[in-house]
C-alpha cells in the first residue's frame, strides 16, 4: 500500500488570506520538521494539494502534526516501488508545508489538504522512528529582474494559456489565475503543480533555485506538452473529421433515399420497374396481354437485377410496352382525293391507279380497307414500292415496309422463342412497332424471293400473317401473345408471280405493272424524277434545266432497263455535276443538253450491240422475259467436224435445253430444204451457246431463235441485224405463243431493234402495247418457223432469200389481222 496518494483531480489555487498565513508560517519555520514521503507527486510552494494518507506511520505523523504546529516537510520518493522509504530513498529537496484540513475516512485512512510554503533542503537526519524527522534549510529563490526574465514570464504565461485552452481537464479559472500571477516564481509553481508532468520533471523544477532557469525549464516542458496536446488535438480532429465525413455521407444518403422514396423513385432498378409499370398501365392491353405482363412484372420485381433472366424479362416487357396496342389512325376514304394523291406521286400508270381506286371504293363500301391484299407485280424500278407509299398517304395511314427477299427462316417472320439468347420478335411485329399503329399500310417487298429450307417455311408463316381468318390472333414466337393484324392493309410486291407460293397468290389481288416505254420514261423523268433530284441536290429550276433531248439520250444510251431506277440515278449524276459547278462559282443557269449529258456522264453505256453481234452467220437475237423485265438475248451456234454431238452451254434451264434439242432436230430433218448435204449433221458437232452465262435462263420461248441461229450457221447467211424474235417451236415447225410480250417488245425497242417476230397467237397482246411502240416497231406474226426464216434471212433490198414465204410484216397490230389473212 502506498504511503499516501495525491488526491486528484485539480489543485486548488491559494487564496490571498491563506497565502498570507502561509507567508507568516514560512517566516517562522522551525529547524526540524517531520518528513512525509510523497509518491508520484511533488508539492510546490504556494500550491494547495490534497493528499490521501494510508500508512500507519504516516497517519501517526499527521496526527502529531495536526496536534502541533501543523507544519511538515514533504519530500518526494525517488523510487516509487519502495514500500517504506527511508532517508536514502528520498530526494534532498522538498517543500515545507502546512496542513490545512484533515478528514478521517471510515476505513481508517486520512485525507488532508496541504499547502506548500517554502523550498527546503535536508541538512541532517534527526529521527527514523516512528517517522522520519530531519533538519532543513530554506532554499531561497535567486531572482534578477531583467528583460529576459519578463520575456520568459510572458512566454510561460502564453504557453500556459494555450494549454489551458486545449486541455479539457483544466478549469478555465486557471486561465485568469495564470494571467494574474506576476511573480515568475509563483507562476512556475502554479504551472508545475497544475500540469500532469512527470514526477522527475517536477522534482527538477523544484530543485531549481534560479527563477530564470526555472522559467526556462517550465517553458521547455510547456512546449513539449503543447506539442503533445496539439498533436493529440490534430489526431483527434482528423479522427473527428473522418468520422464526420462518413457520417455526413451516410446522412446524405439517408436523405436521398427518403427523397427518392417520397418521389416514388427508389433506386435505379426500382425506378426502372416503376417506369415500365407506368408505361404498361397507360396502355389499353387486351386481357390476355395484361395478365401476361402483370405476371412478368411481378417476376421481375422478385429477381435481383444481376440475374440473367432479369434482362430477358425486362426486354420482353419493353417490347410489350412499345407495341401500339389498340392504337389506330382514322382512314381517309375520299376517292377524289385518292386519285389526286396518286397522280401527284406517279406519272401515267392509269390502269394501275384505276385498280387502286376500285380497290379503295370496295373498302369504302365495306368501310374497311384492310383484309384485302394487293400485290404489285412488275420489273424493278417501275414504282411498286413507291405506289405502296402513295396508298398509305392516300388513306392517311402510317406506312411500314419489310423485305422478305432472301428470307429462308420462319423465325425471321415470326421471331424466336424467348428462350433463345438475343431473341426478338419477327419482322412483322417489328414493323408494327415502327408504324406505331395497328392499322398501317404494311408493304411486304419481294415476296417472290422468299425461300424455304430446313429452318421452316417462311411462306407458311406469311400465309398466316396474310390470312384474314387467322391474322386476328397472330402469334409471334417471341411475344407468345395474340396480336391483331386484321386491321393492317397488306401490300406485297414481286418481280414475277411465278415464284410466289400458290396459296399466297390465291389470297392476293394481283396488279401488274409493266416496263415503261421511252416516252413514258421521258414523262416520268420530266415531271417527277428531275424535279425530285433537283431539289435533293439543293438546286432550283432557275439554276438547272435538262432538255427533253438530253433526257432521251440518257434513257437511250445510259440506261437499259424496264423501270426508271437507273434513269433516276443518272439524273442524280447530272444534278450532282451541275451542283458542283454551281458550288464552284458558275453563274447563271446550267442548261443540260445532249452535249452536256455526254460530258457529264462520260462514254455511253449501251449502243447498237445487236447489229455488231449478229454480223456473222450463226447468231440470232431472241427476246426474253425475266424478273428484271424484258431483255434481248443472243443465241450463238457453231459447228465443227464431229459425229453429230450437240453441246449446249450458258446456264440454260432444262426446258430451254430441250427446246434447243428440238430446234436442232427440226433443222436436221429439214436440212434438204435448207440446201444441206444429208450427212452434214452426221459429220458435224453443233455447239449452242447463250452468252451472259451468269444469268440463268429458262423457258421454251427461245425455240425459234435457236432454230434460226442454227439455220443461219448451216446456210452461212447472217440473220438480219434489226430483228428480235420469240416463240416456242414444235418438232413439226409450228410456232406456239409465249408470255411477256409487252416486256419483250419494250426490250427490243430499248435495244434499238426495228422488227419483232412474234407467234401469231400473241396477236392480242399487241393491243396492250403503247401506241408509241406500235408506231416505232414493225411486227411479224409467225405461224411456222418458215415464216420466221422468211423475215430473218430477207436481204436488205427486201427480196427474200430462198423459199416463197407466208410472212406477214405489219406496221401495227391493227393492220396485223388483215395482213395475216393475205
Ligand atoms: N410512274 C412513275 N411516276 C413517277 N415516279 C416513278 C414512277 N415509276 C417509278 N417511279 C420512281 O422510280 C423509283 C423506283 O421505284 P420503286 O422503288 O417503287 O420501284 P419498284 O417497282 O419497287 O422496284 P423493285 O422491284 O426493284 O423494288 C422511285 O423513285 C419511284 O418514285
Ligand atoms: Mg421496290
Amino acid at each position: 500500500m502506498t504511503e499516501h496518494e495525491q488526491e486528484p483531480e485539480y489543485q486548488v489555487v491559494v487564496t490571498e488570506a491563506e497565502q498570507e498565513e502561509a507567508e507568516r508560517l514560512g517566516d517562522e519555520l522551525p529547524a526540524t520538521l517531520p518528513v512525509l514521503p510523497l509518491k508520484e507527486t511533488v508539492v510546490f510552494p504556494e500550491s494547495m494539494t490534497p493528499l490521501a494518507i494510508g500508512q500507519e506511520r504516516s497517519i501517526k505523523l499527521i496526527d502529531d502534526v495536526v496536534g502541533g504546529d501543523r507544519l511538515l516537510a514533504l519530500v518526494t520518493v525517488r523510487d516509487e516501488s519502495v514500500e517504506a522509504p527511508g532517508w536514502d530513498d528520498l530526494y534532498e529537496v522538498g517543500t515545507a508545508a502546512v496542513v490545512h484540513k484533515m478528514i478521517r475516512v471510515p476505513d481508517g485512512t486520512l485525507r488532508i489538504l496541504v499547502q506548500g510554503i517554502r523550498r527546503i533542503r535536508i541538512e541532517r537526519r534527526v529521527l527514523d522512528d516512528p517517522y522520519l524527522v530531519g533538519e532543513f534549510v530554506e532554499l531561497r529563490d535567486r531572482l534578477e529582474e531583467s528583460k529576459e526574465l519578463e520575456a520568459l514570464t510572458r512566454n510561460v504565461q502564453s504557453l500556459f494559456a494555450r494549454i489551458i485552452g486545449l486541455v479539457p481537464y483544466l478549469p478555465e479559472e486557471l486561465q485568469i489565475a495564470a494571467a494574474n500571477v506576476d511573480d515568475p516564481s509563483a507562476l512556475c509553481h502554479l504551472v508545475a503543480s497544475t500540469l500532469r508532468l512527470k514526477t522527475q520533471d517536477k522534482q527538477e523544477l523544484l530543485e531549481l533555485v534560479d527563477v530564470a532557469e526555472r522559467l526556462r525549464k517550465t517553458s521547455l516542458l510547456l512546449n513539449g506538452e503543447l506539442e503533445v496536446f496539439e498533436l493529440g488535438t490534430k489526431i483527434q480532429s482528423q479522427v473527428q473529421s473522418e468520422l464526420e465525413k462518413g457520417q455526413r455521407e451516410f446522412f446524405l444518403r439517408q436523405q436521398l433515399k427518403a427523397i427518392q422514396e417520397e418521389l416514388g423513385e427508389g433506386d435505379p432498378e426500382q425506378a426502372e420497374l416503376q417506369e415500365l409499370r407506368e408505361r404498361l398501365d397507360a396502355l389499353e392491353l387486351p386481357e390476355e396481354v395484361k395478365r401476361a405482363s402483370d405476371r412478368e412484372l411481378s417476376r421481375l420485381e422478385r429477381l435481383p437485377s444481376a440475374a440473367a433472366e432479369y434482362g430477358v424479362i425486362r426486354t420482353y416487357l419493353d417490347w410489350i410496352a412499345t407495341l401500339p396496342w389498340g392504337v389506330t389512325t382514322a382512314d381517309n376514304l375520299d376517292l377524289d382525293r385518292a386519285r389526286r394523291v396518286l397522280d401527284e406521286d406517279h406519272y401515267d400508270l392509269e390502269k394501275v391507279k384505276d385498280r387502286i381506286i376500285e380497290h379503295l371504293a370496295v373498302s369504302k363500301l365495306r368501310n374497311d380497307p384492310s383484309g384485302q391484299i394487293l400485290c404489285f407485280v412488275g420489273p424493278p424500278g417501275v414504282g411498286k414500292t413507291s405506289l405502296g407509299h402513295s396508298i398509305a398517304r392516300t388513306l392517311e395511314r402510317k406506312f411500314s415496309r419489310i423485305s422478305v427477299g432472301g428470307v429462308r427462316d420462319e423465325a425471321e417472320i415470326r421471331g424466336h422463342r424467348r428462350t433463345y439468347i438475343g431473341a426478338m420478335p419477327g419482322t412483322i411485329i417489328r414493323a408494327l412497332r415502327d408504324a406505331e399503329s395497328m392499322n398501317p399500310v404494311l408493304l411486304i417487298d419481294e415476296i417472290d424471293k422468299m425461300g424455304a429450307d430446313v429452318r421452316g417455311d417462311p411462306a407458311s408463316a406469311m400465309l398466316e400473317v396474310l390470312d384474314p381468318e387467322q391474322n386476328r390472333t397472330f402469334r409471334d414466337h417471341y411475344l407468345d401473345l395474340p396480336f391483331d393484324l386484321s386491321k393492317v392493309l397488306f401490300i406485297c410486291t414481286a418481280n414475277t408471280i411465278d415464284t410466289v407460293p400458290g396459296p399466297l397468290l390465291d389470297r392476293m389481288d394481283v396488279i401488274a405493272l409493266s416496263g415503261y416505254t421511252e416516252d413514258e420514261k421521258l414523262g416520268i423523268a420530266k415531271r417527277y424524277l428531275t424535279p425530285k433530284q433537283i431539289e435533293a441536290h439543293g438546286l432550283t429550276p432557275e439554276r438547272i434545266s435538262i432538255s427533253d433531248n438530253a433526257l432521251r439520250l440518257v434513257i437511250r444510251e445510259y440506261t437499259r432497263e424496264a423501270g426508271v431506277r437507273n434513269l433516276e440515278r443518272r439524273i442524280a449524276d447530272l444534278c450532282r455535276k451541275a451542283a458542283r459547278k454551281v458550288a464552284e462559282g458558275h453563274e447563271g443557269k446550267i442548261r443540260v443538253d445532249e452535249r452536256r449529258v455526254r460530258s457529264f456522264l462520260g462514254p455511253r453505256h449501251f449502243s447498237g450491240e445487236a447489229r455488231r453481234r449478229t454480223a456473222d452467220p450463226g447468231v440470232a437475237t431472241g427476246l426474253a422475259y425475266t424478273a428484271a423485265g424484258g431483255d434481248v438475248l443472243f443465241i450463238e451456234a457453231q459447228a465443227y467436224p464431229g459425229k453429230g454431238k450437240l453441246t449446249i452451254t450458258g446456264q440454260l434451264g432444262e426446258v430451254m435445253q430441250e427446246s434447243a434439242q428440238a430446234a436442232v432436230s427440226w433443222v436436221r430433218s429439214h436440212s434438204g430444204e435448207l440446201g444441206l448435204p444429208d450427212d452434214w449433221f452426221a459429220e458435224h458437232d453443233v455447239h449452242i451457246h447463250v452468252p451472259a452465262g451468269a444469268v440463268p435462263k429458262d423457258g421454251p420461248s427461245a425455240g425459234v431463235t435457236m432454230a434460226t441461229a442454227i439455220a443461219s450457221l448451216v446456210r452461212g447467211t447472217p440473220v438480219a441485224d434489226d430483228i428480235g424474235m420469240t416463240g416456242e417451236l414444235t418438232l413439226t415447225g409450228q410456232v406456239l405463243p409465249i408470255g411477256g410480250v409487252r416486256e419483250k417488245v419494250l426490250a427490243a425497242q430499248r435495244a434499238g431493234l426495228k422488227r419483232v417476230v412474234l407467234p401469231s397467237e400473241n396477236e392480242v397482246d399487241l393491243e396492250e402495247l403503247p401506241a408509241e411502240t406500235r408506231k416505232e416497231l414493225r411486227f411479224t406474226l409467225a405461224d411456222s418457223i418458215q415464216d420466221v426464216f422468211a423475215v430473218a434471212f430477207a436481204t436488205a433490198n427486201g427480196a427474200q432469200d430462198g423459199r416463197p414465204s407466208s410472212v406477214k410484216v405489219e406496221k401495227s397490230s391493227s393492220q396485223a389481222a388483215s395482213a395475216r389473212t393475205q
